[in-house]
């Protein structure tokens, strides 16, 4: 018999590289990260190749994601270790395993999770041994789990965002019962690297740089879902970086709550601008987004590095969330309208075309129409190519929630009428900036609603659709943006 791998004697970094099928799951388990994981995958393996055996198939799994980049990159991170077990992926809920990757930063989104799991409800009453797993954001608020252990019994896993690196061994915990599975962790200070990754992209990447939050901007979860905030080691960064560009990944959006503020936590600070003209260096990558960065925290050393960067995308998004000073205070975003508008001017003044983006809240509690008229007016004077506009949402825990004045539901509804119509019809006038102009794009996938067209984006971070076949998916190529619809192009490449 070949000699099987004892997990706890290779380096993280050689982990990827070892065959699941070789490695000794008789050997003690590893007490240490990430070797302890990929023991679980192994055993994991395992079971796939009993019900491979059983039932003639691999059993197949179905990773849904329900929030923003953050969670899109976790996802991606559950499909790595599905793939690696060796599950058969699938778009399809009606699957031997199905994962939600929730959201909680606006309500409406944790409705939508107890509709579907209903529908999922039906799915295993058909197939008894399915398993159904939920994890993310919406897991770290107790009363959610609570809700789920009275009333969501079928539900076999529950798992938060601090422990994700431990998917591997819960789901093999999960296999191995019957029982409800619940591991929430309320905080934690490590970051596991080396773990499987299934990109949804081929040619571009999600990166975290950092995890957490520590604005405590009132009206906002994520601080308390997310954890206080920390840094990735730049160098591991830039190792991941190296490995992406390695793999064909030419477009790379660094991602954190806050990524103006990354590195400060570190032993050895470092700047958000100085990680960027490092990530800048590697061989391979054409372009680098990032997101979200708060404007209390913009340096001019980040507009800087912008300003004279080959790589670094002409887009950036700067939430506002408000336009009044007094709602600003109350949200504790830690800047006036004055200084917004004032950063927004010395972006454009350094990086004349940029395009800039954002998001609003209307209907925070106590916004008044005055307030709002200011919201506008930032609109009008900034004018985005963007805008991300929300319906305020009053969640449990944060201090806005037990805010005097929530604003009625009309009146919020009235307003948020009001700036959408706003934002798109300078959204609109500002993309035909671009308009008969040859930009370069990068195709990223075949166009669904027209035969024979792909769709790209520009480093602007518009969407162009021109004639093309699969074989330009992941290139840049140059195309002419011969109309603006709006919120896109048609063009052609030349
Ligand atoms: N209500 C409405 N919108 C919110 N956001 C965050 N919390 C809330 C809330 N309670 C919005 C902010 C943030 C975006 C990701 O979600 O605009 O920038
Ligand atoms: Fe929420 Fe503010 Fe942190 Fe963004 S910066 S995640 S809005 S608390």
């Amino acid at each position: 018999m070949n000699q099987k791998v004892d997990l706890r004697k290779v380096k993280a970094e050689e982990l990827k590289l070892i065959e699941l099928d070789t490695v000794d799951i008789n050997s003690e388990v590893p007490d240490f990260e990430p070797q302890r994981q990929y023991y679980f995958m192994a055993k994991c393996r395992q079971w796939v190749r009993k019900f491979e055996q059983k039932n003639g198939r691999l059993p197949s799994a179905c990773v849904t994601n329900m929030g923003c980049q953050m969670n899109a990159r976790d996802s991606e991170k559950l499909r790595g270790v599905l793939q690696e077990i060796g599950y058969a992926g699938t778009d399809s809920e009606d699957a031997d395993f199905v994962i939600y990757n929730t959201c909680t930063v606006r309500e409406n989104a944790n409705l939508k999770v107890y509709g579907r799991l209903g529908v999922l409800h039906g799915y295993k009453k058909k197939n008894p041994d399915m398993k159904i797993a939920l994890c993310g954001c919406m897991m770290q608020e107790p009363s959610m789990v609570e809700k789920l252990k009275k009333s969501y019994r079928f539900v076999d896993l529950v798992f938060g965002t601090h422990n994700l690196f431990k998917f591997a061994e819960l789901l093999f915990t999960a296999l191995a019962s019957d029982r409800m599975i619940i591991d929430i962790w309320k905080d934690t200070d490590q970051i596991v690297e080396d773990l499987p990754i299934e990109r949804k992209y081929p040619f571009k990447s999600g990166v975290n740089i950092m995890f957490g939050c520590n604005n405590f901007c009132s009206y906002c979860i994520v601080p308390y879902v997310r954890g206080r905030e920390r840094s990735r080691e730049p160098e591991d960064i830039l190792r991941e970086l190296r490995a992406l560009a390695a793999d064909g990944v030419t477009e790379v959006m660094l991602l954190g709550q806050n990524v103006n503020s990354y590195g400060k936590t570190l032993e050895r600070p470092m700047t958000f601008a100085q990680l960027l003209r490092e990530a800048e260096k590697t061989e391979g990558l054409s372009r680098i987004r990032f997101m979200t960065s708060h404007p209390k925290d913009l340096s001019d050393e980040l507009i800087e590095v912008m300003a004279g960067s080959e790589k670094i995308c002409r887009h950036l998004h700067l939430p506002l969330q408000s336009g009044s000073t007094r709602i600003l205070k109350a949200m504790n975003r830690r800047y006036t309208k004055e200084q917004y508008v004032a950063l927004a001017e010395k972006i454009r003044r350094a990086v004349p075309d940029i395009a800039l983006t954002t998001d609003i809240i209307v209907g925070f509690p106590g916004e008044t129409e005055e307030d709002f008229q200011e919201t506008l007016e930032v609109v009008r004077t900034v004018r985005y190519d963007s805008a991300f506009t929300f319906l305020y949402s009053r969640r449990t825990g944060t201090p806005a929630a037990a805010m005097e004045n929530q604003v009625p539901e009309d009146v919020m509804k009235d307003r948020f009428d009001r700036l959408l119509k706003e934002v798109q019809e300078i959204s609109r006038e500002m993309a035909e900036r671009f308009t008969g102009t040859t930009q370069p794009v990068l195709a990223e996938e075949r166009n669904r609603q027209m035969e024979g067209y792909v769709t790209g984006r520009l480093s602007y971070n518009h969407v162009v659709h021109f004639p093309g076949d699969a074989s330009l998916i992941g290139k840049t190529v140059n195309v002419r943006l011969d109309e603006c619809r709006g919120f896109y192009y048609m063009g052609h490449t030349v």
